[in-house]
């Protein structure tokens, strides 16, 4: 017989079905429709902090060039960061803690304050300790600041660029400041409970050191961390090396049940997770923070970098440092994938299949794909008008940037456009998008410019485009239907 609830029993089962749904396997996987920003978002913006508040205004706090205040901005959007004005709410002191190298400042709500945590160094000093500033009022903006004053932490020696987190219920500090036992190093990363929002209890705990080669370059160097919470896991990432073209993000990994405090609950990658590009013009991406889109169904990664490798003098006396966004994917298996820093311009998206799901529309060179495609291969962005203008779209290669999706007579390819290229490559590199042959709320088709009832098509799970007609065939029309993510 067929178990039937009664009324009562309903709302339980509902939550638990909710459960179900949450579960990580299925967290990982859920569709997070694509979300288009333009970078360059905010120019001469290092360390940059952004947060969407519970107000739903998003709000953004960075480090200034001259190294001399801390700058507030906020927006109902991420991108309308870029032109929203900027309120200074707190300026270096005459002398002292302070006076100079105000550094990396991050704004968090805690038990209904505000609270900057910001490093802050001495006027012709090497040394810069991280500090706590309360605001009270809704908005940082217009709030009243006072200085709680340093963190209090194991040791007096170099310490900034404290983050602060919450597993569980506890709240956490994790910074980066250097071991008196490792002078030869530059820093680690620390991490310890807080008692409130300004005090720690110590001992902290170190949880990761620059060993690796990748994070010795010019300086040895952890610094900068942020935390995502997602699938049950906690991903602490961090900067590493020089801040010049060498700094690049490295990855620590922990379960949420575990003892955090033990350096053993963290897994560290051996490889760096974010790095310089040559192809896409990205050098030295770092100092990272997340937050989520205004839909709350994507993961933005928010860091600095620079448009160009090489730099004369200190890096630090460099100012162009740039805020950059971009989407962050999730492999199945429940990890980010941050992928390449991408180019200038619109964010580029990802176009996974609707009849094999785990496909997706990939650069390969030549005719046909060959080996496992990265997350940077799969990225693309959707230029329109297209390369033949009017109502056609082009798709340009992420991680090649220059290179277009082009139909060669039944094949597919990429190949390198410029604004010499003929008319008959401007044809052939341009898409009618159409709605999905297979849904039309939510896919879509993309039809050869000039040649109708051709569509791309994605035959095979390794990513292989072909040009072809497709007619009522149901399994030919999945084939050319695409969902941008
Ligand atoms: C790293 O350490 C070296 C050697 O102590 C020092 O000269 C340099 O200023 C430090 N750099 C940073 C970014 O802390
Ligand atoms: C969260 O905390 C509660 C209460 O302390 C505990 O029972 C639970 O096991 C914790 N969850 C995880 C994932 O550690
Ligand atoms: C996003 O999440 C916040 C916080 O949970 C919520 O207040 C807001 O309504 C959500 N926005 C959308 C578009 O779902
Ligand atoms: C940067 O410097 C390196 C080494 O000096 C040089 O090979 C390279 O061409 C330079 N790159 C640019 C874009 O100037």
């Amino acid at each position: 017989m067929l178990w039937s609830p009664t009324p009562k029993l309903w709302p339980l089962l509902v939550f638990l079905s909710l459960l179900l749904l949450l579960s990580p396997s299925t967290l990982a996987l859920t569709p997070s429709p694509l979300v288009t920003y333009t970078n360059t978002l905010i120019p001469q913006r290092a360390d940059p902090h952004i947060s969407k508040h519970t107000d739903g205004y998003y709000y953004f706090t960075a480090t200034v060039p001259a190294y001399d205040s801390i700058i507030v901005r906020r927006a109902p959007t991420i991108q309308g960061l870029a032109s929203a004005p900027e309120t200074t709410i707190w300026r270096r002191k005459s002398s002292g803690i302070g006076s100079n190298q105000v550094w990396a400042p991050e704004l968090h709500y805690i038990d209904g304050k505000w609270y900057i945590y910001v490093a802050l160094g001495v006027a012709n000093e090497w040394r810069i300790r991280a500090f706590v500033l309360e605001g009270v009022g809704s908005n940082p903006q217009t709030a009243t600041w006072s200085e709680k004053g340093l963190v209090n932490t194991d040791w007096d020696t170099f310490s900034l660029d404290a983050h602060q987190f919450q597993v569980n219920g506890t709240r956490y500090l994790v910074w980066a400041q250097q071991e008196p036992s490792r002078t030869d190093e530059n820093s680690s990363l620390l991490l310890a409970k807080l008692v409130n929002p300004w005090t720690i209890q110590r001992p902290a705990t170190v949880i990761s050191r620059p060993l690796l080669s990748w994070e010795r370059i010019g300086y040895k160097v952890n610094e900068g961390p942020a935390t995502l919470q997602k699938n049950g896991k906690i991903f602490l990432t961090y900067s590493a090396s020089a801040t010049d073209s060498n700094y690049c993000m490295g990855l620590l990994t922990a379960s949420v049940g575990a003892d955090l405090l033990n350096a053993a609950s963290w897994s560290k990658s051996q490889t760096p997770v974010f790095q310089s590009n040559s192809l896409t013009k990205q050098y030295g991406p770092g100092h990272n923070s997340f937050t989520v889109s205004e839909d709350n169904l994507s993961d933005i990664l928010v860091f600095h970098d620079r448009g160009y490798p090489n730099i004369t003098g200190d890096p630090l006396n460099d100012p162009n440092r740039r805020t950059r966004v971009q989407k962050i994917y999730w492999r199945a298996d429940g990890t980010p994938d941050l992928g390449i820093p991408v180019p200038d311009g619109a964010t580029p998206v990802r176009l996974r299949s609707f009849s094999s799901p785990g496909s997706y529309i990939r650069y390969y060179t030549g005719t046909s794909p060959s080996g496992s495609a990265t997350l940077a291969d799969q990225l693309f962005r959707i230029i329109t008008p297209g390369l033949a203008g009017g109502n056609t779209v082009s798709l340009e290669s992420a991680s090649r940037p220059g290179l277009y999706l082009r139909r060669s007579g039944t094949q597919v390819r990429f190949d390198a456009g410029s604004s010499g290229s003929s008319a008959s490559f401007k044809s052939e590199a341009s898409w009618n998008r159409r709605e999905g042959l297979t849904d039309a709320a939510k896919g879509v088709s993309f039809e050869a410019a000039g040649v109708s009832g051709q569509y791309l098509r994605l035959t095979g799970v390794d990513g292989g485009l072909v040009l072809a007609a497709v007619g009522g065939d149901q399994g030919q029309r999945g084939q050319a239907t695409f969902y941008l993510e």
